[in-house]
């Protein structure tokens, strides 16, 4: 998720057993082949492949890249670029509903026309010549839904093997509900597997959202912040029936120190303090806790004093957070 989830975000996010897989945030293309610095910020973790290591989290889980773009030839470019790189697959963004985007002609914009998803899914498909499957990711349409099962029929068409699906238009942005039920509809009408996406918050978001959409696979976005622990209680319930007890407060805290140990290593600390703030908001959805722990925190500026309150507010014990370590420029990797 861009500007939210990073590579130490995933590594974070996938400690414990419960995603599949990740995809990095979109990478951005307009009309040039990008330098592989770029692919390195948005997927460091594509380094590993040049010892011959899988793309994937510390723990192992895969990461996949994400591209986001109109322009056939230029997506066509960069895919091959990916590649070179190391990419596991390229994902392609269909769904970002920021105006800035779609007026530049990007991610949920070619949703009008599904000729256009299928010309960009096709030059990347053709590009890649089968060496790593090339997926989608679409809204169920622009202002309306009428496209919804033409624009997926278009990416099975150009090439996609998967297909996620983002329950709601662009128009609507993040108003509930999602429409799992259209996920459903647009399943029946492809053959390509299809994940269903938006508003899965909790165990029992995911049996609705699965029952609506009859997709074996779901994808977390905003609740993989909001609930680290879902996507573990997700796997835990699918294995055993069980459910795992609620996320509490000091787990919540516990990670959002872990988080900050981790960004203090490449990030300076003013900048650490506003995305442990950052991720804090997220934990406020749906939990009364949480919210009434950011109305305390949010006005905290120095980064010592926030994991302080933090961690007197429930982790058990907490050394000072290691001082920036100037790591070099992912450019001389390459
Ligand atoms: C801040 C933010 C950034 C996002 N960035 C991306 C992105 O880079 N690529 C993508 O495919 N979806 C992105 N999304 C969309 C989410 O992946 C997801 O489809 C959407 O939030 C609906 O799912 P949710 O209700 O589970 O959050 C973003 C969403 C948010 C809120």
């Amino acid at each position: 998720m861009e500007g939210v989830i990073d590579a130490l975000t995933r590594d974070l996010l996938t400690r414990e057993a419960g995603f599949d897989w990740t995809v990095t945030e979109f990478v951005r293309v307009i009309d040039a082949r990008l330098p592989p610095r770029v692919f390195y910020k948005h997927c460091p973790e594509l380094l590993q492949s040049l010892k011959q290591s899988p793309v994937a989290t510390p723990s192992g889980v895969p990461v996949h890249l994400q591209l986001l773009g109109s322009d056939p030839l230029t997506l066509a470019a960069n895919a091959r670029q990916a590649r070179e790189l190391g990419a596991l697959s390229i994902d392609m963004n269909f769904g970002c509903p920021a105006k800035l985007v779609n007026r530049h002609d990007g991610g949920a914009a070619l949703l009008r026309d599904p000729e256009r998803v299928f010309d960009a899914v096709r030059a990347v498909a053709d590009a890649l010549d089968g060496d790593i499957p090339v997926t989608a990711k679409i809204r169920l349409g622009f202002s309306n839904r009428l496209q919804a099962v033409a624009c997926a029929q278009a990416a099975q068409a150009g090439g996609a093997s998967q297909l996620v699906v983002h329950g709601r238009t662009r128009d609507e942005g993040y108003r509930p509900p999602a429409h799992w039920e259209w996920i459903g509809r647009i399943r029946q009408h492809i053959k390509i597997p299809v994940v269903a996406n938006g508003d899965i918050w909790t165990l029992e978001d995911y049996w609705k959202a699965r029952t609506l959409s009859g997709c074996d696979d779901v994808m977390l976005g905003r609740a993989a912040l909001a609930d680290p622990w879902l996507a573990p209680r997700i796997r835990h319930w699918q294995a055993t029936g069980q459910r795992l007890p609620e996320t509490t407060w000091r787990m919540r805290a516990e990670t959002l120190c872990t988080y900050a140990d981790l960004q203090c290593q490449k990030l300076p600390e003013k900048v650490v303090t506003s995305l442990v703030k950052q991720w804090l908001a997220q934990m406020r959805k749906g939990n009364a806790e949480a919210n009434a722990h950011f109305q305390h925190l949010k006005r905290i500026t120095r980064l010592d004093d926030l994991l302080q309150a933090l961690a007197s507010s429930g982790v058990s014990e907490r050394k000072p957070h290691k001082a920036l370590v100037q790591t070099p420029d992912i450019t001389t990797h390459v």
